[in-house]
């Protein structure tokens, strides 16, 4: 068999486009993977032979990945949209250290500001170890895309995962386009030198690899020229978004995101979403509802929420048997001991407000553990309000989806938007969202409250402002300003 011909434009991320599993016939069933930059790919990767090279084990299903090949997976027959994809066979105790304890419970906690610093983090010889293998995860990426891609291709990396890439396929390709593009926040400098000098380097040298570098928001990009300003005494220009360093240039770029607008009501006004809606409709009955769609994820500030609901119930009696929470909170990362506790706290707190407030005939939280797109999307429906208050976010698609799907039933009037100020979305969305202070659960009570009585005339002006900022920039077009970022 003669190998594939060279890849024209590359992307790299840790989880790939297409998931597996495995059926009982011992079959591997392969499908495309939601999101976005799927989406975004296939259009704009059309004709250009796109290539997408991931890690089998950022694969749920450990058994079905193990029967994916490594080298380009034959996918004819499955709805890729025209991908080719690539799967590298990681071995699994280097891929555990890269992913949990450098991508998970390092650069995520730096770039999120999640230590407790009196105990955490600690820098010793294991974390060096651990370093080790996500240099050779990295290493591996770089690899492959060098062996994939054609003369001059252009190749996105995506994500603190991959934060080595850029410089290492750099040395390997010189004749590449490269770009890395960040979808978490980018931490300020005091928080950022926690890590390892010469890690602390390494991994902004490592974006810096780049041609281009992206990010959700202005904010993170000018935190990361800072890093760049503090750490490494590198040239940054501020007004042209350029960082000079080591005689190579990268520009900055900030490329917001969207909702893809045309999936979402395509796929929330399917029979599925119909049925939920029905059922939750049935157990809400004719009370205002607050929704809030998350990962159980230390960023997204799902206890303080909580918190905030209960301070609502306690504080505003009005609203006992008038209002119900709806919380999906569905699990994240639980290799991690802190994830698996924040899990339990959400559903201690969770138990604690059905406990105190709970009647024979009203139910004043729902919450959802495990995962159900279709379901969030039916909850989407329903809403009256959207609870968004991470700790800090890269984008917050959420805070986007919301208002975009709460507009397809006519008469349902639109939803109101909690939004916390940390989160990327705040950048766009800030205007028509009543914006909190994450950290302050008094100030988000009244927001709820605010929201709840909202006039309904300008519940729908805004939600209708809200939901065109949230599309401003679908993911195809995304994806094709970080390939046009990468024009020499
Ligand atoms: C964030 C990251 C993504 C990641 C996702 C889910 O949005 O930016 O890169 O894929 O979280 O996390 P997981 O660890 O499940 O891939």
């Amino acid at each position: 068999m003669s190998a594939p011909p060279p890849a024209g434009v590359l992307v790299a991320s840790n989880r790939g486009p297409v998931s597996f599993s495995l059926e009982d016939d011992g079959t591997l069933t392969v499908r495309r993977g939601g999101g976005g930059l799927v989406s975004g790919l296939s259009t704009a990767g059309q004709g250009t032979g796109a290539v997408w090279v991931c890690s089998a084990l950022g694969e749920p299903d450990r058994t079905a990945t193990r029967a994916a090949p490594s080298g380009r997976l034959d996918l004819a027959g499955h709805d890729t949209g025209g991908l080719a994809v690539r799967m590298l066979d990681i071995d699994p105790g280097t891929f555990a250290r890269a992913y949990n304890a450098i991508a998970n419970s390092t650069l995520w906690f730096v770039h999120h500001l999640l230590y407790d610093t009196p105990s955490k983090p600690v820098f010793d010889a294991r974390f060096r170890r651990e370093w080790a293998s996500y240099e050779a995860y990295n290493q591996a990426f770089a690899e492959a895309l060098a062996e994939e891609a054609a003369e001059g291709a252009k190749v996105v990396v995506q994500d603190y995962h991959l934060t080595l890439v850029p410089v290492l396929l750099r040395r390997l390709r010189p004749d590449l386009r490269i770009g890395h593009f960040a979808h978490t926040p980018w931490a300020p400098p005091d928080y950022f030198r926690l890590l390892p000098d010469d890690i602390a380097r390494y991994v902004l040298e490592g974006v810096l690899g780049a041609d281009h570098a992206g990010f959700h928001s202005r904010r993170w990009a000018l935190a990361f020229l800072d890093c760049c300003a503090d750490v490494l005494g590198a040239a940054v220009d501020r007004d042209a978004m350029t960082v000079t360093h080591a005689g190579h240039v990268t520009e900055i770029g900030v490329h917001a995101l969207g909702a893809d607008a045309e999936f979402l009501r395509e796929r929330a006004s399917r029979a599925d979403v119909d049925t939920r809606l029905a059922g939750l409709r049935e157990a809400v009955g004719d009370r205002r509802v607050i929704v809030r769609v998350d990962r159980t994820e230390l960023s997204k500030n799902i206890v303080r929420g909580l918190l905030a609901y209960r301070e609502l119930l306690r504080t505003r009696p009005e609203w006992l048997g008038r209002v119900v929470h709806v919380a999906f909170a569905y699990p994240s990362r639980h290799d991690l001991p802190e994830y698996r506790e924040y899990t339990a706290a959400v559903q201690r707190v969770a138990k604690e407000i059905d406990d105190e407030f709970g009647t024979g005939d009203w139910q004043p939280l729902i919450l959802h553990v495990n995962d159900d797109f279709p379901r969030s999307l039916a909850a989407y429906r329903l809403a009256d309000v959207a609870l968004v208050n991470p700790i800090r976010d890269g984008m917050n698609l959420v805070a986007k989806e919301v208002p975009v799907v709460s507009l397809l039933d006519e008469g349902h009037g639109g939803c109101a938007l909690v939004l916390s100020r940390e989160a990327g979305a705040c950048e766009e969305l800030g205007e028509d969202a009543i914006v909190i202070n994450p950290f302050d659960v008094s100030q988000t009570t009244e927001a709820l409250h605010e929201a709840l009585t909202m006039d309904t005339t300008d519940r729908l002006q805004r939600t209708k402002r809200l939901a065109a900022a949230a599309v401003a920039l679908n993911p195809q077009q995304w994806f094709l300003e970080q390939l046009d970022a990468l024009d020499a």
